[in-house]
This record gives structure tokens, C-alpha cells and sequence, in this order.
């Protein structure tokens, strides 16, 4: 059920279920952190393998220091940048984290959300909230309350409605393999503004990729629909039927297809990403048999649209 009723999502985490909340990337399905039973219900929901570790979402920076044994000073640098905001470090947990939250990893990914409704009912709650995406496992991230109730509706008994998710797409998850900053997500925050921070960084290029996972990489974020990326006008003009739906940028002429959604006709990337997964999901609800998508340039925030865009796409 839609609601903004804050008291009662605090009670249901209390009494250990999961609730839908809003953050500024995409909409999370939250349950307390330091309840491995709570927990469990959130793989439950989503259908998710327990190999594939939560985020673990914390009120204040300050707070960090209570569920991690060490906190780099690169990491620190990049919290004090970016949190409140789309940003996830793993870092060392210590033992108040159960295991089932990292998968039995070591580290646990960390991040202050910066959403008013967020950062209220975790105050409120006291605890740190474990959220994944409030999607089905694999599927297309939910950035409204109504994406979730399509998503989770059945099986989760609160949604809390916090409006439409100003960045649109996840947080980008930084690790520090032996000291050194490696992206292990795309999102949110670009690349370029984290190496303004601390300076160059790794970009490990499987980032939903786990050794133990191989086979999840085609599948996530992705619509029914095939979903087909190009890269050039040549393709696009070659696809351009009423069968296929065109997911594109700028302003190219596509009045051939079935159906067209501009991410952003004036190349602003930071408004592509708040549309992404919205328009991703229009498409996917439409009466088009096929979607198409044009690639965007490889920079900023936009490269995180790119690897997500690649991972949803199948035949
Ligand atoms: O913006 C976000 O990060 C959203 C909102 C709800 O906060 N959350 C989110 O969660 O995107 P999820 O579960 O859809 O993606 C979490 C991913 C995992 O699939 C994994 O790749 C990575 O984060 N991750 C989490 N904990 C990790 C860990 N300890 N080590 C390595 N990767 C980790
Ligand atoms: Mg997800």
C-alpha cells in the first residue's frame, strides 16, 4: 500500500518487515540492518540470491564508525564530499552487521542516503536500513512509489511515497582493494567528479558481476521486452519500424517508430539518468514489441546510463 504515514513504516522495521522507501537514487526495500531475520525477508521479496550482498543505509556520517572496523582516509575524503548523497563505500564491517547482509563478505557497502524521507525514518528507526532496489531481482529499478507497487505490490505491506527520485539511478559503489579506490558501480556520482576528490581511480568493469555469479550480468535492470543497443544514426535508421520503440538523447529525427522517448534532447546527462529507468519502464509497458536504444557518449553520468543500458539489453 501507498502511504506517507512515517510512524507506521518505523513500527513495521521495529517489528522486523521490510517497507518501500524513497531515496534520491531509486526506490529501496529496507529492513533493519542488524536483524539477520529481517534481512532475510528482503532476498525473500525480491527473489534475490543471497550470494548478491545489500547496502547499508546510515542516518549520518558520523555514525559510520559504529559498523566498520577501518575507514581509509580516501574513503573518509569521498564521504565528506558526497554524503549526504549518492555514494556507496565498502569498507570493513565488524561483527554488529550480520553476514547474511554482505553475502559473507568481509566488507559491507555503506551510504547516507540524502533524501529528507529517508534520512527521517532512519533517524527515527535508530538503526541502519539494508535496501536493494525495490525491484524484482533483475528487473527494471523502481524510481516512483508506483514503479514499486508494480514491482513488489503483492508482497510488501507499506510503501512509503517520497515522489519521483531526483537522480534516477543507483549510487555509484566505491571499494579500496588494498588501499586503492576502484569503482565497482557506476552511478550517481561520475567518475570524474570522484577523481577531483582523491585523484585517479580503478574502474573494475564487471560491476554486478560477482566470481560467483557469472550468469547474473545479462539479466539486471532488464525490461521484458528485448531491449537492442546501438551506436550509431546508421542502425538507428536501419530499426526505425512502428514495431520497435526508440530510446534516444538530442535531437535526432525518429518519427518512424512505434513509440519515442528522448532521455534528454539538450544532452544534459544528470537529466538523462532522473528519466532512465522512468522512460525504461514506459517502454517496457507499451504496446511496442521491441525497444532500441541509442547509445549515449562515454562521459560523466552518462557512462553509468551506458552500463546499465548493456546490461538490460537482450534479443
Ligand atoms: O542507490 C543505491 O545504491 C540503491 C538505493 C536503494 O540505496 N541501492 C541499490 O542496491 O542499488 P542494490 O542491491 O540494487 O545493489 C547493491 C549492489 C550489489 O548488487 C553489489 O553489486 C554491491 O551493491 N555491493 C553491496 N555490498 C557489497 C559488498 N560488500 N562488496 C561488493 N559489492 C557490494
Ligand atoms: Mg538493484
Amino acid at each position: 500500500m501507498l502511504s506517507q504515514d512515517l510512524q507506521a513504516a518505523v513500527k513495521l522495521l521495529q517489528h522486523g518487515e521490510c517497507v518501500a522507501i524513497p531515496t534520491e537514487t531509486v526506490y529501496g526495500l529496507a529492513a533493519d540492518a542488524t536483524s539477520a531475520s529481517a534481512v532475510a525477508k528482503i532476498f525473500t521479496i525480491k527473489n534475490r540470491p543471497t550470494f548478491d550482498p545489500l547496502i547499508v543505509h546510515l542516518a549520518e556520517s558520523a555514525d559510520v564508525f559504529k559498523w566498520v572496523t577501518d575507514f581509509p582516509e580516501k574513503a573518509k575524503k569521498l564521504a565528506d564530499h558526497f554524503w549526504p548523497g549518492p555514494l556507496t563505500l565498502i569498507l570493513p564491517k565488524n561483527n554488529l552487521i550480520p553476514d547474511l547482509v554482505t553475502s559473507g563478505l568481509p566488507n559491507v557497502g555503506i551510504r547516507v542516503p540524502e533524501h529528507p524521507l529517508a534520512r527521517e525514518i532512519l533517524r527515527q528507526f535508530g538503526k541502519p536500513l539494508a535496501a536493494p532496489s525495490a525491484n524484482q531481482f533483475g528487473r527494471i529499478s523502481p524510481t516512483t512509489a508506483q514503479d514499486v507497487e508494480k514491482e513488489l505490490g503483492g508482497s510488501v505491506s507499506l510503501i512509503l511515497d517520497g515522489g519521483a527520485c531526483r537522480v534516477g539511478i543507483e549510487s555509484t559503489i566505491v571499494a579500496f582493494p588494498e588501499g586503492n579506490p576502484t569503482i565497482l558501480r557506476l552511478g550517481g556520482i561520475s567518475q570524474e567528479r570522484i577523481e577531483e576528490v582523491i585523484g585517479k581511480v580503478a574502474l573494475e568493469n564487471r560491476p554486478h558481476a560477482r566470481p560467483q555469479a557469472p550468469g547474473q550480468l545479462a539479466e539486471h535492470y532488464a525490461p521484458r521486452k528485448p531491449l537492442r543497443l546501438i551506436k550509431t544514426l546508421l542502425e538507428l535508421k536501419q530499426l526505425e519500424t512502428a514495431e520497435n520503440g526508440i530510446l534516444y538523447w538530442g535531437e535526432h529525427l525518429v518519427g518512424g517508430f512505434g513509440k519515442s522517448l528522448n532521455l534528454s534532447e539538450r544532452k544534459n546527462w544528470t537529466e538523462a539518468a532522473t528519466n532512465f529507468f522512468k522512460m525504461l519502464r514506459e517502454m517496457d509497458e507499451s504496446n511496442v514489441e521491441k525497444i532500441v536504444a541509442l547509445e549515449l557518449p562515454e562521459e560523466g553520468i552518462a557512462r553509468a546510463i551506458n552500463e546499465r543500458l548493456r546490461r538490460a539489453s537482450h534479443q
